[in-house]
């Protein structure tokens, strides 16, 4: 597939000063296709210099809720992209099937392009439940949404997140298949991508690009390093 999305997910990682230098170098890249999820506080840094994404929304427009942050606040900065859905959001903050689908709602309201994470954790996989906990992700998310037009979907083992260890190809690609056939049913004729995410680095992206159901990639410890984001970058948009 041509355009395949390259998405930076930073979480809470780097400082003021970091980002000078990070922005230098990742200004370069002129490509829409690469999307930047700053920590939130540091996304005006990013704006009009890369697309932007946050790294999570509450499900409200607004109102008290201290400490949130709402899809319009971050429609009307300029951010494009959210993620939802992450596995750190699900197992740090308890954030069940049904806030995502209500965030995701919220979201697609305010035109903001949504990157749904899913993924089974090591004891899920384990125990051969990955295909029945990817469905269910799905279905729950996705839950009384019309259209995936404005939906990514990133395939992120919890397993394979920061720990190094990757799937093999033919098991990306086998569950990215099986993904796509759950998505086709809900979506008839959808042309959603779908992205791999999980300890993807400068070293594996080549071999990692070959896997033809892959539509780009969610990258974070990775994306820290700007020179490394810079070569991933390279390898998939042969920029
Ligand atoms: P990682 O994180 O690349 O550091 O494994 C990916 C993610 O959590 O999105």
């Amino acid at each position: 597939m041509k355009d395949k999305l390259i998405i930076a997910n930073h979480k809470m990682n780097l400082n003021a000063d970091d980002l000078n230098k990070y922005l230098d170098k990742i200004s370069k890249i002129n490509n829409k296709n690469v999307i930047i999820c700053p920590t939130s506080i540091y996304i005006p840094y990013f704006i009009n210099k890369t697309q932007v994404g946050i790294q999570n929304v509450y499900c409200y427009s607004k109102g008290s809720y201290t400490g949130e942050i709402s899809p319009m606040q971050a429609k009307s900065l300029g951010v494009n992209y959210v993620i939802v859905g992450h596995s750190e959001r699900r197992c740090y903050f308890e954030e069940s099937d049904i806030l995502i689908n209500k965030k995701i709602v919220e979201s697609l309201n305010n035109n903001l392009k949504v990157i749904l994470c899913i993924g089974e954790t090591l004891e899920q996989k384990n125990m051969l439940k990955t295909d029945q906990v990817l469905k269910r992700q799905i279905i729950n998310s996705l839950n009384n949404i019309n259209s995936i037009d404005n939906i990514i979907i990133a395939y992120e083992p919890v397993w394979a997140i920061g720990t190094g260890i990757v799937p093999d190809t033919s098991s990306i690609s086998s569950t990215i298949s099986y993904i796509r056939t759950i998505i086709d049913k809900l979506f008839p004729n959808n042309s959603v991508k779908i992205l791999y995410g999980g300890s993807v680095t400068e070293k594996n992206i080549v071999e990692l690009n070959k896997i033809k159901e892959v539509n780009g990639f969610l990258v974070g410890g990775a994306s820290l390093n700007p020179d490394e984001f810079l070569k991933i970058v390279e390898v998939v948009a042969g920029q």
